[in-house]
């Protein structure tokens, strides 16, 4: 495929981020939760939102699963309204580059949403530290530092693996299921995250309530 020159200019929009936030009472930032498959991400990051959304936080959670269903659905999903060629070009998998474009996607849709004015709380596996470090870059460089808030969800793999709420390690182990992600395909653990979770140690509510204090000490929350 030959590069075509592409010619887009930005557009300043009439209603500013400051404004925004002065709206809903808060600073928008991306909670991007990361962790192995089962290490209960997703189960934490729901507390989470569901937390704040009593507090009266404006907030919105992407979640892996869902968000695979539709803005990053498989090429056999996509199958069902397109032909083979575009379901092969925009469909993904969990091939690295797939990975990267998955999260390179929710990064830049996280980005929108903490724009908008919205604590973004992201579960994904995100396992490459790279494509994290690169959301981390994009969201620091559209808000300010401090916008970017990771939080390691970690449990050994031996607990993932013994939850295996989906049995997709029962598959990975049986050679199945290929580059599945703590069998054979890489998890690289953030290296300074801003919380840690010992996820196989404490329930999601104690977890959450980490989360929620680590907000309110850094005046994310009010
Ligand atoms: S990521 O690696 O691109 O960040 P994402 O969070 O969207 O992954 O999706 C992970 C979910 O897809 C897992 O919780 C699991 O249910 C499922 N899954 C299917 N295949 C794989 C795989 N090869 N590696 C990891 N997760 C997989």
């Amino acid at each position: 495929m030959t590069q075509e020159e592409v010619h887009v200019v930005w557009h300043r929009q009439a209603v500013s981020r400051d404004e925004r936030e002065k709206l809903n009472g808060h600073r928008g930032c991306v909670l991007w939760f990361t962790g192995l498959s089962g290490c209960g991400k997703s189960t934490v990051a729901n507390v989470v939102d569901h937390r704040l959304h009593q507090l009266g936080v404006h907030t919105f959670l992407l979640d892996g699963d869902n968000v695979r269903h539709g803005l990053n659905a498989s090429p056999a999903i996509l199958q069902a309204d397109h032909d083979i060629e575009f379901s092969q070009r925009f469909g993904l998998g969990f091939s690295s580059q797939d990975r990267e474009e998955n999260i390179r996607r929710i990064g830049s849709v996280a980005e929108l949403f903490a724009s908008a004015g919205l604590i973004t709380i992201t579960a994904f596996v995100s396992p490459y530290r790279r494509d994290r470090d690169a959301v981390r870059r994009r969201i620091e460089q559209s808000g300010s530092q401090g916008d970017f808030l990771e939080i390691f969800v970690d449990a050994p793999l031996e607990v993932c693996e013994s939850r295996d709420p989906k049995g997709l390690y029962k598959k990975a182990r049986a050679g199945e299921l290929k580059n599945f992600t703590g069998i054979d395909d890489a998890y690289e653990e953030p290296e300074r995250p801003e919380l840690r979770l010992a996820s196989a140690e404490q329930t999601p509510e104690t977890l959450a309530d980490q989360v929620i204090g680590y907000l309110r000490q850094t005046h994310k929350i009010p």
